[in-house]
């Protein structure tokens, strides 16, 4: 929570920007093919709500967790706006066992958290365990920046696809 309540007030005052906004739309896009009405989803760390909302009115089941008095406030409002129904529920990663108990979901989602987290394995470690069998774990997270000049390997797929990309900086999620 405290690597990224420095800058909660960036990130609220960005909301509505191209750049979050592809990056909502990527991630609606990558979700649609796998969601259905009456699944049970889990978003952890879902600050303002943007899918857990989209999730909910494709009749999805959301429940949301957050720590952010002020991010689960806008998700309550939006949601309310948009008249879906939501859990939400005040807290970290760190508590699930005490906000959740055994609960498990079809879909669990973190979107934008793992970076803010010292020990991400044993996050997704977390977030895993949470998933019912045979369901989905979504998980995006921004990249450090990387140096101009830095070469990443591609493995050869097809004739005329480049083994290597020059440039490449960072993930758009
Ligand atoms: C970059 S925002 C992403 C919000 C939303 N998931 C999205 O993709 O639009 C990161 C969110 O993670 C929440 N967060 C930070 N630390 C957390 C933690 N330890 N456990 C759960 N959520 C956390 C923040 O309050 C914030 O809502």
């Amino acid at each position: 929570m405290a690597a990224f309540a420095a800058g909660e007030h960036l990130w609220v005052k960005r909301l509505g920007n191209l750049r979050n906004t592809i990056r909502q739309e990527v991630i609606r896009r990558q979700l649609a093919g796998h969601v259905a009405g009456g699944m049970t989803v889990l978003d952890v760390g879902c600050g303002q709500g943007t899918q857990a909302i989209r999730l909910a009115q494709l009749g999805c089941v959301v429940t949301g967790i957050e720590p952010s008095d002020t991010l689960r406030a806008l998700c309550a409002e939006s949601a309310a706006d948009q008249r879906v129904g939501i859990e939400l529920i005040a807290g970290t990663i760190d508590h699930m066992d005490d906000l959740l108990g055994d609960r498990r979901f079809d879909l669990v989602c973190a979107h934008g958290l793992l970076m803010y987290l010292p020990d991400r394995s044993a996050a997704i470690s977390t977030l895993a365990g949470r998933v019912q069998r045979g369901g989905l774990l979504s998980v995006t997270w921004t990249l450090p920046p990387m140096r101009t000049s830095t070469r990443c390997s591609m493995p050869r797929t097809a004739p005329g696809v480049p083994t290597r990309i020059a440039g490449w900086r960072r993930s758009c999620t």
